[in-house]
């Protein structure tokens, strides 16, 4: 089944200065990318400067999170209906916003639906620690997250499917550059691909990323991998030329 092939670059909480985002941004319009979806998720701050370097180009504005409500007493937060101005979709349940703000897979379901509702894509991450992967527990935690955090979406918000991807991200694996391989990559997918059908979602349709130590030179083993869709990339993403390279092996 032929999907939709994507990259994103995560950039967490860089850069530090709005400046140099948009400088950032403006570099990533150059980048050939025919075939890929091309998308950047700048910090929430640097949303507006983003979209501004990108304007015109083709390369997409995704949000870090995003709240589940759509408006209220929610301070620090972002509201999907703020972000339909900005972006064209946000990333939910990375590790990192899991860690530091406790969501559980339900959460992560509510800030997709709220996401999906304003008419915003979604990249929603899952993925196994360390330890769970040691204890072997590796594909009933991603089935797990599958039934109680992609499924738990509202149906009606995901509708037929088309504006969501999943994001494989194991948790040791980010940051770390020590990325799985691509056979422990396309063994989860199977696994993640296999729950959603289960679920009575399009597992064959939606679109899996793999994350976690992406580089220039690992990227195109991912390419090849099976069920690998594309890739949701942090360090690398904010070097131009390696980020260049990675775009070019999903190409
Ligand atoms: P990394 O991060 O590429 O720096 O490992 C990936 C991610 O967190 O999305």
């Amino acid at each position: 089944m032929s999907r939709r092939r994507t990259v994103i670059g995560n950039w967490k909480m860089n850069p530090t200065t709005i400046a140099e985002a948009f400088t950032l941004a403006r570099a990533r319009r150059g980048t050939p990318h025919q075939g890929v979806e091309l998308g950047i998720a700048p910090p929430s701050v640097a949303l507006s400067a983003v979209a501004g370097a990108l304007r015109g180009s083709d390369v997409l504005v995704f949000a870090q999170d995003v709240h589940w409500e759509e408006k209220g007493a929610y301070t620090g937060q972002v509201s999907a209906l703020m972000l339909r101005e900005l972006a064209h979709g946000a990333i939910v349940g990375h590790s990192e916003v899991r860690r530091d703000q406790g969501d559980d897979d339900a959460r992560v379901a509510a800030k997709a639906t709220a996401a999906l509702r304003a008419g915003l894509h979604v990249i929603y991450c899952l993925g196994e620690s360390y330890d769970q992967r040691e204890r072997r527990e590796t594909d009933a935690v991603l089935a797990r997250q599958v039934r109680d955090g992609v499924a738990a979406i509202d149906r009606g918000a995901l509708a037929d499917g088309e504006r969501i991807a999943v994001a494989y991200e194991p948790i040791w694996a980010i940051g770390t550059g020590e990325a799985a391989t691509p056979d422990q990559a396309a063994a989860a997918i199977a696994v993640l691909r296999a729950e959603l059908r289960r679920c009575g979602l399009e597992g064959d349709a939606i679109p899996v990323l793999y994350g976690g130590s992406v580089t220039g030179d690992n990227a195109a083993e991912f390419a090849r991998a099976e069920g690998v869709d594309g890739a949701l990339v942090g360090g690398a993403s904010l070097k131009q030329e390696e980020f260049a390279r990675i775009v070019a092996a999903f190409r």
